[in-house]
């Protein structure tokens, strides 16, 4: 095929000297590298100076500049503040701290450039693969499907949508919420995650719908309360729809009883869908892989694929056992979008299984990680924050000035600072001066929250780059701040 020459100037977002841009992307894979490997002797986090949040607020540049000076503002003002998450110390939000093959996925993936809304590529087999993979590890049915999205909120989106419309009754896709023959219910234990209020405002049912049934002592769904619930939704002429069981949830990293709310969702005829974005992998790790025993019995499961698995945000996971009740909730036809018998459309849409079109390529990093370290160091990794959790929860027994505020099961641990004396407030205050400053130190990012009522810190070590020792240093320092604030006049004030 011979191209014809024009004799207007055209252009293209190519680089014009490719041996330039080959140096300068050699020299910012030696940068990432080092990066990464001297992670540990940065601090975790630091705040923005005034000249990098001015330089980060200019205009928007209306010419060009060469990348070498767009990479320097990179290397000036973004690697020195990250948020720390990729920090051995990091362990405040239920976070993936990522990895190096990761990050090389997602910079293959873009030059490779698919749209993964669905197409007959390799790109395409390759998500296909991984939601495989995914299914099976979890001990789905073959039968049933998968989809990869941005995170948990989306595939927890994607389950209840679809439990929405199998159990409404009527063609809900067709007909809407207003057509529905009864009012349906969901119900969440009260220690859910936010996401699922707001899936219930987008699939218009409105938060009203989510029944939040209490806790017990160890923060599990409480079954009695739950059954009660169904049967007094029924004869008010709800329809119970959908239970969501949490498998590790945000707070406490609590694991609902699994096995007694698939019974009660096949006795009762509810679909059962589970929020494993924390601890669904569990299933992974030999040695507590016991505590999510069940979680193959959803009819809808979602995964996290970066907190789990540590892959680069983003990446998430929606298993659906019933393929069919999967994308009967999600696809629609379009004249533009047909399928055709050979050629790059000979293939099932991916987009018939989630609300996206067009979509990213996210399955290549899982893909790479999986092969290159195999699925069952992954387990041992979740075994390993599993027991570093233990380690810590032992350490703030021995103290006596710390106190444990849960019971660790799997890799979330809640406790606070406790010298005695001091009612909820102060000890909140204390606890939240606390909290500050091992993250404006550099030292340790631990968050907070408040669990039955009582406010505490919680570490939630989804790390692969935590030891023991920065478990130790995480003790000593709180202790250290704590004594500070406690002994100190200057500090008394700053907690009030
Ligand atoms: C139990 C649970 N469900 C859902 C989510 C939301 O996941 P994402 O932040 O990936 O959207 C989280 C986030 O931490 C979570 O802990």
């Amino acid at each position: 095929m011979t191209m014809q020459k024009t004799n207007f100037a055209e252009e293209t977002l190519d680089p014009a000297d490719w041996a330039a841009t080959r140096a300068l992307a050699h020299r910012m894979i030696d940068d990432a590298i080092d990066h990464l490997d001297g992670v540990r002797k940065r601090p975790l986090w630091q705040e923005m100076p005034a000249s990098v949040q001015d330089s980060l607020a200019e205009p928007v540049p209306e010419g060009p500049q060469p990348l070498e000076h767009v990479y320097s503002s990179i290397t000036a003002n973004l690697m020195p503040h990250p948020m720390g998450n990729i920090h051995p110390r990091f362990w405040m939000w239920y976070m993936g701290a990522g990895n190096f093959t990761g990050a090389m996925g997602d910079f293959l993936a873009a030059i490779d450039g698919s749209n993964l809304g669905g197409g007959n590529m390799a790109a395409a087999q390759i998500d296909r693969q991984v939601t495989g993979w995914i299914r099976d590890i979890m001990g789905f049915p073959q039968e049933s499907s998968g989809t990869l999205v941005t995170g948990g909120s989306m595939a927890n989106i994607i389950g209840l949508m679809a439990a929405r419309n199998a159990m409404a009754g009527v063609d809900l896709r067709q007909l809407g919420v207003d057509a529905m023959p009864q009012p349906l219910r969901f119900y969440a234990s009260d220690q859910v995650h936010n996401c699922h209020f707001k899936a219930m405002n987008l699939l218009g049912l409105g938060k009203g719908s989510l029944s939040i049934v209490p806790s017990n002592e160890q923060f599990r769904l409480n079954i009695g309360a739950l059954k009660d619930q169904i049967i007094s939704d029924r004869d008010k002429g709800s329809k119970p729809a959908c239970v969501i069981a949490t498998a590790g949830t945000t707070n406490t990293g609590s694991i609902d009883d699994l096995t007694a709310i698939a019974d009660l969702c096949a006795k009762e005829g509810v679909w059962m869908h589970v929020d494993g974005c924390i601890g669904a992998l569990i299933a992974i790790a030999p040695k507590n892989r016991h505590l999510v025993a069940g979680i193959e019995r959803a009819d809808s499961l979602a995964l996290d694929l970066h907190k789990g698995l540590h892959a680069p945000f983003d990446v998430g996971c929606a298993l659906v056992r019933d393929r069919r009740q999967h994308r009967l909730t999600f696809a629609e036809d379009a004249e533009y979008l047909q399928k055709a018998s050979r050629g790059i459309a000979a293939a099932e849409f991916l987009h018939d299984y989630n609300l996206d079109t067009s979509r990213g390529f996210r399955a290549l990093k899982i893909w790479m990680m999986l092969k290159e370290h195999g699925v069952e160091k992954f387990g041992r990794l979740i075994d390993q924050g599993i027991g570093q959790a233990h380690y810590l929860t032992e350490r703030i027994t021995r103290e006596s000035l710390l106190e444990l505020m849960a019971p660790t099961v799997i890799d979330v641990v809640c406790f606070r600072y406790n010298p005695g004396r001091l009612d909820e407030g102060a000890l909140r205050d204390l606890n939240i001066e606390v909290m500050l400053r091992l993250q404006e130190f550099g030292i340790a990012a631990v968050s907070d929250t408040t669990i039955h009522g009582h406010h505490c810190l919680r570490a939630a070590i989804c790390n692969h780059r935590t030891r023991r020792a920065d478990l130790d240093l995480l003790v000593q320092e709180t202790l250290r701040i704590g004594g500070d604030l406690v002994v100190t006049p200057k500090a008394k004030a700053a907690i009030g």
